[in-house]
């Protein structure tokens, strides 16, 4: 067997039942085929595994079959650090994004806000385990479908942010995750046509574009979450200096919520532009905000900058400043 195609995986997550891709074990060195695809796995099985305490890998190209078949397990290795953070996260994102399917399918449904608190609660666990995660879901960033992508990433990058400001107060990182993760879920009731269009927008569609914080607002609300979360929804694409949509409310008068899923909305917006090479798109796009800076609560943007660019010294900055935040939400 070429090692090059194998990927290691978790035992933990084989468990009794048939398994639908070949399973390798590595003993004394050297790489066996340990069970075939269709292989009915037994108790005896598993404790025999565990027993010898093999590791276990499984080909590249079955990688989505394992996915399949670890979905129900993931919610167990989210936070299992014996696991590579990159592992995790890939798993995590795909997972997530199977997830975000059934959001989108109809956002009303109970079963799409309860997809919604699943992806929230596993990134937060998967970000309050390691906090080195910070580099791989910035890096995940922009990489798919833009509509899944720009949920996820918005919803991962405020819990991230949420982390920095707040610290590791759950039920506050829950709130900022669905906050990213909603906020642009009312473009689901605008048409499609508009929300494709490549080029100018017309006044008029730009005036249906301008509806969508509302649609959020209404569909957050529908769920019954937190009056926080609704006002991110509605007031995400107003601006600290003023001159924004639907409200044009300045300063303050926007919730910090709406003001940190802001910051991170247009971030993602503009890293997701493909014109940019991997490697200097995090700071063309900081640089971009950076002129446009009177717009953004300059606190989180600055939180922001501090951790696409890892600077020490910002960190100080904030936690002085972490009272009045936390106040001020
Ligand atoms: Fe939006
Ligand atoms: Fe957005």
């Amino acid at each position: 067997v070429p090692k090059v195609d194998l990927q290691q995986i978790v035992a933990s997550t084989i468990t009794k039942g048939s398994i639908n891709f070949d399973l390798f074990a590595k003993r004394q060195g050297r790489m066996i085929l340990f069970c075939r695809k269709g292989f009915e796995i037994t108790d005896q099985h598993i404790e025999s595994l565990q027993r010898h305490g093999l590791s276990y890998f499984i080909r590249q190209s079955d990688w989505g079959h394992y996915l399949q078949y670890a979905e129900g397990k993931v919610d167990q290795l989210i936070d299992n650090t014996d696991i590579s953070e990159e592992m995790r996260s890939q798993m995590l994102h795909t997972v997530n994004r199977k997830r975000m399917d059934t959001v989108l399918r109809d956002p009303y449904t109970p079963e799409a806000i309860e997809q919604s608190e699943l992806i929230v609660e596993n990134y937060v666990r998967f970000i309050l385990a390691d906090k080195s995660a910070v580099k791989n879901l910035f890096n995940l960033a922009s990489l798919d479908a833009y509509t899944y992508s720009h949920a996820l990433n918005v919803c991962s990058m405020s819990i991230l942010m949420a982390e920095q400001l707040f610290g590791d107060d759950e039920k506050v990182l829950l709130e900022a995750g669905l906050a990213g993760l909603m906020h642009d879920i009312g473009k689901l009731k605008i048409s499609d046509e508009i929300i494709r269009k490549n080029g100018k927008l017309t006044e008029d569609e730009f005036t249906e574009i301008k509806k969508h914080p509302g649609f959020s607002e209404e569909i957050i609300r529908h769920h019954k979450l937190s009056p926080d979360i609704q006002q991110a929804g509605r007031f995400h694409h107003e601006n600290y200096c003023g001159g924004g949509y639907p409200d044009n409310l300045h300063g303050d008068q926007i919730p910090v919520l709406a003001r940190l899923v802001a910051v991170v909305d247009v971030y993602d917006a503009l890293t997701s532009k493909r014109s940019y090479k991997n490697e200097i798109r995090n700071i063309e796009a900081l640089k971009v905000m950076h002129n446009e800076s009177r717009k953004f609560d300059s606190t989180l943007f600055n939180c922001l900058m501090h951790i696409v660019l890892k600077s020490p010294d910002l960190v100080r900055q904030f936690a002085s400043r972490r009272r009045i935040l936390c106040t001020a939400s």
